[in-house]
């Protein structure tokens, strides 16, 4: 054994610069040039799920955000990835559409670099079990109220789900609070910078040959 000592040490080294490089060098060097990004930045425009929020549950977003506008829907996105972090909801889903697996089949298209560049991903939440399905491409999947029955019992809209259901983001009359439209506004945010039509595109079967072959 002793003899191969050196070798294992060799092949050690060279792991540990391959790996250094790959995820420590790399990633500067590709995304050197691409400005983090602020969430007030991210909450320059906020999608329309945002305001139906606001008019779905009017006494209870008023309490909370006032109006819906870029600075509450900020407010928003920063309180929800908050509790998603509290919750662990990463514990269970990922946030990140591999190229692998024919993933964007189910999920939409391939996570890019520059997608995580901004305030909102600092932590990152790439996850990595998936209890639940993949999440970075949930914005206007699914409607406000279908999440927030979701989240109150998700055996409700999937019987055989094993989330657990988030009772205690709601009140007794199974109004939504703080964390609860927070979280949909934030669910409804993620992937919400794709272009409407790519998650189509991306599952669409591949053009069929021209019929006569190439030539
Ligand atoms: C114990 C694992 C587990 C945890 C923790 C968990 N989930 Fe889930 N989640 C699942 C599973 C499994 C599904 C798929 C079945 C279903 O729709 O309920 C799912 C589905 C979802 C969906 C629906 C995705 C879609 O469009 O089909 C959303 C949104 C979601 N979860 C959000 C959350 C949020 C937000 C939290 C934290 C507050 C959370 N989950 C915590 C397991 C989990």
């Amino acid at each position: 054994m002793e003899r191969f000592g050196a070798n294992f040490l060799i092949a050690g080294v060279v792991t540990f610069l391959l790996g250094f490089f790959l995820q420590g060098v790399m990633p500067i060097i590709t995304l050197r040039k691409v400005p983090v990004k602020t969430v007030e930045e991210m909450a320059a425009n906020p999608p329309d799920s945002f305001y139906q929020l606001a008019e779905d549950y009017p006494v209870e977003f008023q309490k909370v955000y006032g109006e819906a506008n870029p600075q509450s829907f900020a407010k928003a996105l920063r309180t929800g990835r908050d509790v998603y972090v509290a919750e662990a909801c990463w514990h269970c889903h990922s946030q990140f559409v591999r190229p692998v697996s024919n993933e964007d089949l189910r999920f939409g298209p391939v996570s890019t670099a520059e997608e995580y560049q901004n305030d909102m991903f600092l932590p990152h939440l790439f996850g990595t079990r998936r209890i639940g399905p993949d999440l970075i491409r949930e914005a206007g999947k699914r409607s406000n109220d279908w999440q927030m029955a979701h989240l109150y019992d998700p055996r409700s809209v999937n019987p055989w789900s094993v989330m657990p259901g988030y009772v205690w983001f709601f009140d007794a009359d199974r109004r939504p609070q703080e964390r609860a439209l927070a979280l949909v506004a934030y669910l409804q945010w993620l992937g919400s910078w794709v272009q409407p039509g790519a998650r189509q595109a991306a599952m669409a079967p591949a053009a069929a040959p021209a019929p006569g072959g190439a030539g």
